[in-house]
C-alpha cells in the first residue's frame, strides 16, 4: 500500500482467511478484545470465499476422491486460484494451512506470527485439501490439538486470537501478558477475587497480606507446583531452560524429578 508522495503506508497485522464458509467470520472475534481491536482498527479480518474461484458454472469446490473412500476432497486448482489472489494482495504474508496434520500450534509460535504483519490461512473443509496444491505451495501446516474439527476455521480462529491479543495496544494491561501461562513456560497460578469467603473456603492469607514479594514468592511456587503436576513435559522443559541461564537458582530436587518424569 502507498500513499502520494508519503511512500509505503504500513497496514495494521493482517489476517486473510480462505474458506467457503466466509459467514463464519468474524464470528468470536467480533467479541471481546479481538472485537474491540479489530473495530479499532488495530488488526484487519478479510475473508476470501474460495467458492468464488470455481470453475465450473455449479461452483464446485470440491470432488470425490481418487483411489475411492468417504467424503470430499478441495480441488487443487480452486484452493490454488483462491491462493495466488491472497497472495497477489499487499502486503505479503506468511502462508498457513490448518490442518490436524501439521505442527502443534505453541505460544512462541503465536509470538513470532504477531511481530509480523499478519498471516494467510487456508481452512480446508470435508476430507482437506488435494496434496498437489500443499506441494506446490509448501504453506506451513498447523495444528491446534491432536482432535479433529470438521474444518480449518475454527482452528483458524483460535489461531487467529492467540495473535491478536499480543499486538501492541490490543491487552489494556501488558503486564498480564508477562505473568501469564507459558509466557514464562509455567502454566498459571491460582487466582481469587471477593467475597474472601465463599462456601467456607477462604482466599489464601498471603494474597491478602499486601506483602508484594511474598505474593510473589507464593504465586511463583504455585506455578511452579501446578506446572510440575499437570506438566511433565513442559516443567522438564522449564528446568532445562533454568538450568543453562541461571543454574544457581534451580534446586537439585528440581532436576532430579524433572528427568524421573521421563
Ligand atoms: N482442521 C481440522 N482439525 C484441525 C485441527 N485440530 N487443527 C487445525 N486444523 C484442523
Amino acid at each position: 500500500m502507498t500513499t502520494p508522495g508519503k511512500g509505503p503506508v504500513e497496514g495494521p497485522w493482517t489476517a486473510r482467511v480462505l474458506t467457503i464458509f466466509p459467514e463464519m467470520f468474524p464470528g468470536p472475534l467480533a467479541v471481546s478484545l479481538a472485537g474491540q481491536a479489530l473495530a479499532a482498527g488495530r488488526w484487519r479480518l478479510e475473508t476470501m470465499d474460495m467458492r468464488a474461484f470455481a470453475r465450473d458454472k455449479h461452483g464446485s469446490v470440491d470432488d470425490a476422491p481418487f483411489g475411492g473412500g468417504p467424503g470430499m476432497v478441495m480441488r487443487a486448482d480452486v484452493v490454488e486460484a483462491a491462493i495466488e489472489a491472497a497472495m497477489d494482495l499487499p502486503p505479503p504474508l506468511p502462508l498457513v494451512y490448518l490442518t490436524p496434520r501439521g505442527r502443534r500450534f505453541e505460544q512462541d509460535r503465536a509470538r513470532e506470527l504477531a511481530a509480523g504483519r499478519g498471516l494467510i490461512a487456508i481452512c480446508g473443509r470435508y476430507e482437506g485439501v488435494d496434496e498437489r496444491v500443499i506441494e506446490q505451495w509448501r504453506p506451513e501446516e498447523i495444528s491446534i490439538g491432536d482432535f479433529v474439527l470438521s474444518g480449518g476455521e475454527p482452528a483458524a480462529m483460535a489461531l487467529i486470537d492467540a495473535c491478536v491479543r499480543l499486538l501492541p495496544g490490543v491487552l489494556g494491561d501488558e503486564s498480564s501478558l508477562v505473568e501469564e501461562s507459558f509466557e514464562r513456560g509455567l502454566l498459571e497460578y491460582p487466582q481469587y477475587t471477593r467475597p474472601r469467603l465463599w462456601q467456607g473456603r477462604a482466599v489464601p492469607d498471603v494474597l491478602l497480606s499486601g506483602h508484594h514479594a511474598q505474593v510473589a514468592a507464593w504465586r511463583r511456587a504455585e506455578a511452579e507446583r501446578i506446572t510440575r503436576e499437570r506438566r511433565p513435559d513442559l516443567w522438564a522443559q522449564h528446568i532445562a531452560v533454568a538450568t543453562a541461564t541461571r543454574p544457581e537458582r534451580v534446586a537439585r530436587h528440581d532436576v532430579e524429578e524433572s528427568h524421573d518424569d521421563h
